[in-house]
C-alpha cells in the first residue's frame, strides 16, 4: 500500500484530500491538531503526526515517516494560512508567519522529500491559489507566498525529474467550505457577485481539489510535471 503524506490534512481542503486517498492508501497527516480526522472512515489506514510546520527548519517528521513506512509515494504540501491585508498594513511578524508556513516549510519539506527519495522516485503536489496566478485584492503577503509556491514547484520539477520525482502545483479557486458558507450566508449579494464572475457559475468543492491532487500524484499523470493547475471553474481565464 502506497503511503501519502498530507500536511494540514486534518480539516478544510486537506480533510477532503485525506478522505480521497484513505480508501486505498496509507495517509499520514501532519498538523498541529487532529482536527476532524476522527470523523473519517478507514481509520486503519490513517496516522496523525503532531508538528508545527512554522518550525520550518525541522523536517525530521518526514524522516520519521520514511523510517517507519519506507518510501513515501506522494507528498501534498497543503498546510497554509491566509492574511487579508494590503502591503502597507502587514507587520514584519505577520509577513514572517505567512512566509514561514506557506513558503519556507514547503521548501524544506520538498528538499528533504527529494533527498530521501533519490533512489525511489515519487511525486509532490504543492497548494498554491488563484493568488499565485493573479493579484487578489488586499492580500499582499498571501499573494507573494502563493506566487513563490509556483516558482518553487517549477524549480523542483526541473531539478528532480532526473530522480524520477515530479512536482506540480494546484491553484484552487472559490471553494465551498464551512468557513466560506458561513461568511457568505451573511452576505448573499457577495455570493451572487462572485458566482457571476466564475464562468461555470458555481463554487467548487473540496472534493474537486482532492480529485485534481489525486490525479497529479498518480501514474496517470506520469508525464505531467511543473504545472500550476487552476481548479477554479475557469475564474482565472475569464473576465
Ligand atoms: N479554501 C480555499 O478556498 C483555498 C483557496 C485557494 C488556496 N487554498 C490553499 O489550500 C490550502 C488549504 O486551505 P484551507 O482553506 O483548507 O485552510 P484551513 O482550513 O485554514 O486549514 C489550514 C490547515 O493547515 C494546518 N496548519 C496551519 N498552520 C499550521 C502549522 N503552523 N503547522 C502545521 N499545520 C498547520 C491546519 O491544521 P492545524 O491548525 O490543526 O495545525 C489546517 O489543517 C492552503 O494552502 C490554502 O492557502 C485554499
Amino acid at each position: 500500500m502506497k503511503t501519502i503524506v498530507i500536511t494540514g490534512g486534518n480539516k478544510g481542503l486537506g480533510l477532503a484530500q485525506t478522505q480521497r486517498f484513505l480508501s486505498d492508501h496509507r495517509v499520514v497527516v501532519i498538523a498541529r491538531s487532529k482536527g476532524e480526522l476522527d470523523t473519517l472512515p478507514h481509520q486503519e489506514n490513517l496516522e496523525f503526526v503532531e508538528q508545527d510546520l512554522s518550525q520550518w527548519r525541522d523536517t525530521q517528521w518526514l524522516d520519521s515517516v520514511y523510517e517507519k513506512w519506507g518510501p513515501i509515494g506522494g507528498l501534498v504540501n497543503n498546510a497554509g494560512m491566509h492574511l487579508k491585508k494590503p502591503v502597507w498594513e502587514v507587520s514584519g511578524d505577520e509577513l514572517e508567519n505567512v512566509l514561514d508556513l506557506n513558503v519556507k516549510a514547503m521548501f524544506t519539506a520538498c528538499g528533504r522529500y527529494v533527498a530521501l527519495h533519490e533512489e525511489h522516485g515519487g511525486a509532490i503536489v504543492n497548494l498554491s491559489s488563484m493568488g499565485g496566478l493573479m493579484a487578489l485584492a488586499g492580500a499582499a503577503a498571501y499573494v507573494t507566498a502563493k506566487t513563490a509556491v509556483i516558482g518553487l514547484t517549477r524549480s523542483i520539477a526541473v531539478d528532480a525529474a532526473s530522480r524520477n520525482i515530479r512536482c506540480n502545483a494546484v491553484c484552487p479557486g472559490f471553494i465551498e467550505t464551512n468557513m466560506t458558507r458561513a461568511i457568505l450566508a451573511k452576505d448573499p449579494a457577495r455570493r451572487d457577485k462572485i458566482e457571476g464572475r466564475i464562468p461555470s457559475g458555481q463554487f467548487g468543492t473540496p472534493a474537486d481539489i482532492a480529485d485534481a491532487i489525486h490525479f497529479l500524484l498518480g501514474d496517470n499523470a506520469r508525464y505531467v510535471n511543473g504545472i500550476a493547475l487552476p481548479v477554479d471553474g475557469g475564474y482565472s481565464i475569464g473576465f
